[in-house]
């Protein structure tokens, strides 16, 4: 008898080999054909999918075309070909990617998946700030709607942030509406830095306390932090840096132990990569990024839902707040 392993199987396998450290086999019994479907329809549609580093493992590494962080993506979606644009991600990142390629269809695969940042300031309130510090630049975080960004002078990621702070010919700068990453910057640059009440949900919850439980537990342990945390967790950590930044200290200097102070999913994308590092594993879930699933990709795909659209007008003025960033060297 010949053995009659298809292509397809092949391919599973393949994957499987690659995930199993983080998926277990029955997981993978259920993910498995409709990551295949997925991946079919992505070439029969011309679409690719955009993935958060925060994607459970078998979006970031199963189907994903392109995995990073919000700049990362950000960038991606202003280059590829494709004609549509699936974002594994929450709804900032899809009107982002809209934002850049108007001509491009982008589909989110559940629009409920919002951002506790985003959700902080409306279009309405950068103009009352403008009102109140006249001539005062305002640099927008992504994780903002697209008519906020519409408002602003320029945006920024965590990974930019005090480059294009840098960037800009002013001694005060309108940070907006993340406090604590204005707080972690302004603690880098000489400008002062004005900001707004707003905190991500996930990153607000750790504590320097925890960090020093951790390192006492974990002596050798690095500790990596994203800047959406508050200043006092991150005067305990070793490292801070965006998604993508912390990713990649791991990668190159292959810790033995690491702790990443960040969401859950992390680092099981990062472990996969990185087999001899040790991950301790704080776990802060963001409820909107878990809104995106496997099957509500495939939803997605199949029924060519949820279109993501933007106001031309809005686009046009928050287009060019995303390109003024863009355009800054970090
Ligand atoms: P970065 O991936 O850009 O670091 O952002 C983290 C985040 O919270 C996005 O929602
Ligand atoms: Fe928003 Fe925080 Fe979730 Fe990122 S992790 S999407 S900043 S709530």
């Amino acid at each position: 008898m010949f053995d009659t392993v298809t292509p397809a199987q092949k391919s599973a396998a393949a994957l499987y080999a690659k995930v199993s450290r983080v998926i277990d086999p029955l997981s993978w019994q259920a993910y498995a054909p409709v990551i295949d479907k997925i991946n079919r329809l992505k070439r029969e549609k011309n679409a690719v999918i955009l993935a958060h580093n925060y994607m459970t493992p078998e979006i970031f590494h199963c189907v994903a075309d392109f995995a990073g962080d919000s700049l990362q993506l950000a960038r991606q979606a202003a280059e590829t070909d494709a004609k549509v644009i699936v974002q594994a991600g929450v709804h900032f990142m899809a009107e982002t990617s809209k934002v850049l390629s108007p001509e491009k269809t982008v589909l989110i695969p559940d629009t409920e998946a919002g951002c506790s940042l985003a959700s902080s300031i409306t279009a309405a309130d950068v103009r009352l700030l403008r009102e109140k510090y006249p001539g005062v630049p305002v640099v927008t975080y992504v994780n903002t709607a697209a008519e906020v960004k519409a408002e602003s002078d320029i945006c920024c990621t965590s990974s930019n942030a005090l480059a294009v702070v840098e960037s800009l010919p002013s001694d005060t700068v309108l940070m907006i509406p993340d406090k604590f990453l204005a707080r972690n910057t302004a603690k880098k640059t000489q400008k002062k830095i004005l900001t707004w009440e707003g905190s991500c949900e996930v990153h607000e919850r750790f504590t320097p306390e925890e960090i020093r439980k951790f390192r006492k537990a974990w002596p050798d342990a690095v500790i990596l932090a994203h800047p959406e945390c508050p200043p006092e967790v991150m005067a305990e950590a070793d490292f801070a840096g965006s998604t993508k930044a912390m990713s990649d200290y791991v990668r190159d200097r292959q810790p033995k132990r690491v702790v990443m102070i960040t969401e859950c999913s992390m680092s099981d994308n990062v472990s996969v990569e990185n087999p001899n590092v040790e991950f301790v594993r704080p776990c802060n879930l963001c409820p909107h990024m878990k809104r995106i699933t496997l099957d509500k990709i495939l939803h997605c795909l199949e029924t060519m839902t949820h279109e993501v659209t933007v106001d031309p007008r809005v686009a046009a003025r928050a287009k060019q707040a995303v390109e003024n960033m863009l355009k800054v060297k970090s």
